[in-house]
Order: C-alpha cells, then structure tokens, then sequence
C-alpha cells in the first residue's frame, strides 16, 4: 500500500506520520516513511536547491521537483513496494499540482504530462489532505523557532492559493481524506487508522 500526506506548510503532517508508522509497525506490517523533495541522495541535493538557494524559474523549480520524485519513485517507493512494505510518503505529486499548478500557476495537464513520466504509474492508493488555515500554518512555524525556507517565504496570497487548490482536487478524487489540522494530535492519527481499517 502506498500513502501519501498532503497539506499546506505546518499542517501537522510529518507528526501524523510518524505515528502512522509506528503504529503499522507496531501491528506487525512492514512500512517506511520517506519525503520529498530530499527521500534520496540526488533529492538530497535537489531539495538543497530548492529550498535554500537563490531565486529560480518557475519551470526549473517544476522540473527539479519532477527530477527529486523520478529518482525517489525509482530507487525507494518502487522497490518498497515491490517488497510488499507499506510506504507512507511526506508529499507527493499532488504537492506539485498544489503549489507549482495552484500557487505558481503552471497550466494543470502540462504539470500532469510531466508527472506521468516522473512517477511511471505509481499512484497512491490513499492521500490523507491535513487541511489548516495558512496563518494556523505559519503561526506553528514561527513557534517552532526555525527560518522560513525560499517557498515559505511566498507571499500569503500564494499559500492560500495552494490550500484551495488542494481542497479543490480532494472533491474529484476519490483517493483523498480530509483530515482537520485544528483537531489533536490523537483524535486525526485515530481517523487516519480508522481509514486505513477500512482499506485492509
Ligand atoms: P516540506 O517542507 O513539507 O518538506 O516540503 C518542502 C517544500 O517544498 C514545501 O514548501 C512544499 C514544496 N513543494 C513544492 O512546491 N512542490 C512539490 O512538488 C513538493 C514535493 C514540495
């Protein structure tokens, strides 16, 4: 099974993660968790890039982020998969068609053109959208002390753009279970594992 987490900046989702993880483990399957940009050495490189180098394109910036998941679908999630191991993703394609599609404006079926080759048919079955209000979100960040990275640092406008976005795929894709990120911690990891329940 592969799942992914989606949402906007402080929503929540590598908390959830986490203890998804743990939990899995815990019940006797096999499961991992990784992220992008940065789940491989190359992404490790590409997510530098990104995050904390200077102002780029908006088609580089697409395109290294395509780059991160070719090389993170062929070297982690495939061969996980493969192993019959659960892999829980932080972000995935669906992160690209929120802030390069929503926020940067980048037309939809180009990004999804590039996507297919990137992701060569490794879908996740379930994406789990931590939605919290952009200012909840940075509010969260401030607190935790650490600086803002070049896409936080966007405008509010563009994060906002990119939270509708978001809830606007979740209404035509059956795949997609909104979790509220004002909830406690407890009470969204108890809604994740009551989702997956009904999966296996
Ligand atoms: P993270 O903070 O969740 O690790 O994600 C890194 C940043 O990269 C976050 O601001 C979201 C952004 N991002 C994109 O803009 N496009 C993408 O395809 C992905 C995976 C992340």
């Amino acid at each position: 099974m592969f799942i992914t987490f989606e949402g906007p900046e402080g929503s929540g989702k590598s908390t959830q993660i986490l203890k998804l993880k743990e939990r899995l483990i815990n019940h006797g399957k096999k499961a991992i968790n990784t992220f992008e940009p940065g789940g491989t050495s190359l992404g490790k490189e590409i997510r530098n890039l990104l995050l904390h180098s200077i102002d780029m394109s908006e088609v580089s910036e697409l395109l290294l982020y395509a780059a991160d998941r070719a090389e993170h679908v062929r070297q982690i999630i495939k061969p996980a998969l493969k192993d019959d191991i659960v892999v829980i993703s932080d972000r995935y394609y669906h992160s690209t068609l929120a802030y390069q599609g929503y926020g940067r404006n980048i037309d939809l079926s180009l990004i999804k053109k590039i996507m297919e080759i990137a992701i060569s048919g490794v879908e996740p079955d379930i994406i789990f959208l931590i939605d919290v209000p952009v200012e909840l979100g940075f509010e969260r960040i401030q607190s935790s002390g650490r600086q803002k990275d070049r896409i936080e640092k966007e405008k509010i406008e563009f994060h906002r753009s990119i939270r509708n976005g978001y809830l606007d795929m979740a209404k035509s894709d059956k795949r997609f279970i909104i979790l509220d990120g004002m909830d406690s911690i407890d009470n969204i990891h108890q809604k994740i594992w009551g989702e997956l329940n009904l999966c296996w």
